[in-house]
This record gives structure tokens, C-alpha cells and sequence, in this order.
């Protein structure tokens, strides 16, 4: 089965096509460059640079994978939570492939897609790290969401980016931080630890993002790259805790960790080193797979037709509506308990 997925929930035009649980291409047009002036997304600008490139993208997609339109089982997309116009975009035009071909269209919960990115197989436990979501979700089967906790505030990516913008640093901040937090000094700024009084499994960000912007005002000739190394020490020590913690809880032995920060290179030593001290598998998906693609809605398109599941978002729509091609963009969309059938 051939499945081709789309994601532009955000600033990415992602088209990635699958056959079976094998990528055979993954393209992603990035806004970076369009978005980086003005340190941030503009929601505007980027459903108009979605509708530019998107075509260009399926037609490159189709092209990596030595595949033709006619080929193609299945069309996925993100259908939220994201920019609802972003989200328009690729979902319509998913719609629209899936409608002139006569084919299956199944619309896909954008977290669902990153945690499908690994193709670590249930029961485990999800970090999801992104720039708009921090969570863990125990996962005892595909369709099956627990949410354990999540950020109350700043999402770790979320975090990155606007340090990195107190540093004077581009945009998205967080590969730049963390390649100038590689010259500095852990321990240089020991910042207070986020929640560190808490039992449960939630993170928080914004405090220690105002820690620094503190810090940067007092000390105005403070080391770039001894704040970027101690901010991003601190943010990853918080998800290595907190994930230990849930881990313990509920005796999973596999954690899957997803989101644009699990490209982070500290946090995957970290990951190597828990790993080996809890003797328990790490799944992280390969580079390309982290950051937002369209291959990993394909992906989750896989598991829920393997699975038998109804589509993710099924408990949207009244029991009337059920036709996929229905399915509205949504901006903020749960994940828990979504679509699970069983
Ligand atoms: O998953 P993603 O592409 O988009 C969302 O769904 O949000 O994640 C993007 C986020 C950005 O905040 C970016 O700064 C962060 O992931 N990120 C990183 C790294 N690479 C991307 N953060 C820390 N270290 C990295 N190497
Ligand atoms: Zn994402």
C-alpha cells in the first residue's frame, strides 16, 4: 500500500510518501527564511507560501519515491492542531487528490504523526518535544493516547526559540543554540530547576525563559555560550527527570521521544545514557523524521488502517458526518482518546 501524507500545520510544507512502513520520500519545503525577520511564524504568510509551493512539493515527492499519482493508495493529512489557514492548505489539497482519484483520504492529528515518526512499535511511553507542544503520553497501542502531562506553559522548542532570541540569535532558535551552547559551560549559570517540587509529570518553560532574559539584563556582558549551555542543560535535565519519573510510574521499558527538540544532540546523550541506566530502549526517529514532514502522517495513516481504527477524527463529527472528506482543519485539537475504537 501506498500511502502519500502532507503536513503544513505550521511553516513547513512536508509531502512524504510510504509503502508499507518504508519512506520512499520525504520533502519539506521550509519558510525559515521567509519567517526569520520577523523572529517568529506570520500565520498569513505562511498559508500563502503553503499554496505556492505545495504543488512543486508532491510533484518532488512523487519523483523521489519512483512513484506516479496513479500509484498512490491512500492520501493522509494533518487536519490539526496547528494554523488553522496553514492547516487548510495541505488538508484541501490532500482532499482534493484523494476526491479526483477515487481514493481513501484519512486526516491525521498532527501529534499522532510525530509520535509515528519513530516506527517503534506499542506498548511505550512519548516525549513529544516540539515547538508547540511538550507531553507524555503513555501509548499502550496505536489509537490509544494517555496523556500524562504536559508544559503549563512555554513548549520546550517554544522555550529554545525565544532564548535564542534574547541571545541575538536566528530563527527557529533551536539548532543555534544548541550549536553555540557546545562552546559554553554547563555550569556557569546554575538556573533553578522548573517545578522542582512537583510528584506529577508536567514541565513549565516560561520561568526559566524569564530567568535568562533576568540574567541578560543584569549582566549584559554574560557569555552567550555559557547562558545557551546552562538554559539548555537545564531544559534537558527537566525532560530527562520527568520522563524517568513516568516511566517508573507506569514500568514501560520503551520511550519513544519526538518533536523538532528531539534532534537535539544533548538530549540524545542523555537518552543514550538512560537508556543504559534504566535498561530500557529508546526509540528517537531519524533526523529528517523529527522536525515537521508529511512522511510521518503518512506513517500514522499506516498503523490506523493496519490497526482497523476509524479515522482520528471521528469523535469531531456527529455520528451523521463520518465521511473523512468532512473533516474540518481544527487549531486546537486534543489528542487523548481522539480515535480509539477498541
Ligand atoms: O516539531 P517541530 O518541527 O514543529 C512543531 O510541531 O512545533 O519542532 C520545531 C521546534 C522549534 O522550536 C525548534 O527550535 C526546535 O524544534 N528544535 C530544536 C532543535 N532542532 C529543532 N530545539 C533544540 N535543539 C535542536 N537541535
Ligand atoms: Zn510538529
Amino acid at each position: 500500500m501506498i500511502i502519500l501524507g502532507i503536513d503544513t500545520s505550521c511553516d513547513d510544507t512536508g509531502i512524504g510518501i510510504i509503502r508499507g512502513g518504508q519512506v520512499l520520500a520525504n520533502v519539506v519545503a521550509s519558510q525559515t527564511a521567509l519567517h526569520e525577520a520577523f523572529g517568529g511564524v506570520m500565520p498569513e504568510q505562511a498559508s500563502r507560501e503553503h499554496l505556492n509551493v505545495i504543488d512543486t512539493v508532491c510533484k518532488d515527492a512523487l519523483n523521489q519515491a519512483g512513484v506516479t499519482l496513479a500509484e498512490v493508495d491512500v492520501v493522509a493529512a494533518t487536519h490539526g492542531p496547528g494554523l488553522v489557514g496553514a492547516l487548510l492548505v495541505g488538508l484541501n489539497y490532500g482532499r482534493a487528490l484523494a476526491w479526483g482519484r477515487g481514493i481513501p483520504f484519512v486526516p491525521i492529528h498532527h501529534l499522532e504523526g510525530h509520535i509515528a515518526a519513530s516506527n517503534a512499535q506499542p506498548p511505550f511511553l512519548c516525549l513529544i518535544a516540539s515547538g508547540g507542544h511538550t507531553s507524555l503520553f503513555d501509548v499502550p497501542s496505536w489509537g490509544h493516547y494517555l496523556e500524562l502531562g504536559k508544559s503549563r506553559d512555554d513548549a520546550a522548542g517554544e522555550a529554545f526559540d525565544k532564548v535564542a532570541r534574547l541571545l541575538g540569535l536566528g530563527y527557529p532558535g533551536g539548532p543555534a543554540l544548541s550549536k553555540l551552547a557546545q562552546q559554553g559551560d554547563v555550569h556557569a549559570y546554575p538556573f533553578t530547576p522548573p517545578l522542582r517540587q512537583q510528584t506529577g509529570f508536567d514541565f513549565s518553560f516560561s520561568g526559566l525563559k524569564t530567568a535568562v532574559a533576568t540574567l541578560l539584563k543584569k549582566t549584559p556582558d554574560a557569555s552567550p555560550a555559557d547562558v545557551a549551555a546552562s538554559f539548555e542543560r537545564t531544559v534537558v535535565d527537566s525532560l530527562i527527570k520527568v520522563s524517568t519519573r513516568a516511566l517508573k510510574h507506569t514500568g514501560r521499558t520503551r520511550l519513544v521521544v519526538a518533536g523538532g527538540v528531539a534532534a537535539n544532540r544533548v538530549l540524545r546523550e542523555r537518552l543514550d545514557v538512560l537508556a543504559d541506566d534504566l535498561k530500557i530502549e529508546i526509540a528517537v526517529p531519524p533526523l529528517n523524521l523529527t522536525t515537521d514532514n508529511g512522511a510521518m502522517i503518512a506513517l500514522a495513516a499506516w498503523h490506523r488502517l493496519e490497526q482497523g481504527l476509524e479515522p482520528a477524527s471521528t469523535t469531531m463529527l456527529d455520528t451523521m458526518q463520518l465521511d473523512t472528506m468532512q473533516v474540518d482543519a481544527v487549531p486546537y485539537l486534543p489528542l487523548e482518546n481522539t480515535s480509539a475504537t477498541s
